[in-house]
């Protein structure tokens, strides 16, 4: 696919905001917590864009708002060319979808962290991935089958198990099957939040590289969410790091992790395991002092200033835009030429 044809989604200054309630006085307070906070990035037809950072920087809210099952506070999600933060109406008093989202529904999917929770216990597999078929009147019948078993066997699961329910399988099986309920609609564009966190770690390998092939095999354009770089650099083509609702660099996945830029990258990259003992123990080691700062109340600034290793006085107080520092590569740092 050339560079040059336009995106499949475009992401521009992307917020999301919640009302919530702290404690504090008889009632608690009420507060508004920025969950994403201008992100704006655009994924290619066929790509996989990989969304990294610690737990809270706000990667799932931002993979919901770009299915629109967030409504955004601000900014605008353009998929396939056609502004569908806008396709939202005002009835029983709050956002529901209007009808050219619910149909573009099939278009886009989600596969989950817990595969057990998204399953239904009562349902079989072959339940399980005929119900988006038959809601979207695609297939019925015998074809209908066919396109199950065929599922099963694209995910790598023997069609035999047709009849079986989600508790007969294992973890990594359950994650298959939600993949395949996500496939079964033939979408355009997959976001997958944490596919393998729930799993084994001698299954997360299998899981991830089914997803690659999958990717490959069907063309599929994919938005890959996990906290550790080291599951995403495998399935991404480029790779944002998030940092407190902000991305904070975005580059291609190999750059991201060999010529990583913004101080936060680095800790990043420090702390992915490399798998030579000897290497692993004589690696210098950059650890990030402290938590993260809370979405509730961010810093002045540079959101990543409290925690930066190399901070200096107007990282306190300007806080630094995403600016293109190479060809294809982006940065939020004021300390990067
Ligand atoms: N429905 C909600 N109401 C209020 N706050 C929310 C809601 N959903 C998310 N948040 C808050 O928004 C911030 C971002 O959350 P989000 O789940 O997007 O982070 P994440 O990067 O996916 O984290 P994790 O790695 O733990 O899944 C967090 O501070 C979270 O507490
Ligand atoms: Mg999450």
């Amino acid at each position: 696919m050339s560079d040059d044809a336009p995106p499949l989604l475009e992401v521009r200054d992307l917020v999301v905001r919640f009302d919530v309630v702290t404690p504090g006085g008889p009632w608690g307070r009420r507060r508004t917590l920025t969950a994403v906070d201008g992100v704006h990035v655009s994924v290619r037809r066929g790509e996989t864009l990989g969304l990294v950072g610690e737990s809270g920087c706000g990667k799932s809210t931002t993979g919901r708002a770009v299915l629109q099952l967030e409504k955004p506070s601000a900014g605008e999600v353009i998929f396939d060319g056609r502004p569908i933060h806008e396709w939202w109406v005002q009835r029983w008093g709050g956002w529901r979808w209007d009808h050219r989202l619910r149909d573009l529904r099939r278009r886009m999917q989600m596969i989950f962290q817990d595969p057990s929770a998204s399953l239904d216990p009562r349902m079989t597999v072959e339940a399980i991935l005929a119900e988006p078929l038959r809601n979207f009147a695609l297939a019925s019948g015998s074809e209908r089958r066919g396109r199950v078993q065929r599922l099963l066997e694209i995910v790598g699961l023997d069609p035999r198990f047709i009849r079986r329910y989600p508790h007969q399988f294992s973890g990594g099986q359950r994650q298959r099957i939600g993949i395949a309920r996500a496939l079964a609609l033939e979408p355009d564009l997959i976001v997958a939040d944490e596919p393998t966190s729930g799993l084994d770690v001698s299954i997360q390998a299998q899981i991830v590289n089914l997803l690659g092939r999958l990717q490959q095999e069907l063309g599929l354009t994919m938005m890959f969410i996990a906290h550790d770089l080291a599951t995403v650099r495998h399935v991404s083509d480029r790779i944002a790091v998030m940092h407190l609702g902000r991305i904070v660099e975005l580059a291609a996945a190999d750059r991201i992790v060999t010529a990583p830029l913004h101080p936060y990258t680095q800790a990043l990259v420090a702390a992915v395991p490399v798998p030579d003992p000897i290497r692993e123990r004589a690696r210098p080691r950059l650890v990030l002092a402290g938590e993260p700062p809370s979405p509730l109340d961010p810093p002045a600034g540079c959101p990543f200033h409290t925690r930066c290793p190399v901070r200096e006085e107007r990282c306190r107080r300007e806080s630094p835009p995403l600016r293109t520092v190479a060809a294809g590569h982006e940065v939020a740092c004021h300390l990067v030429d």
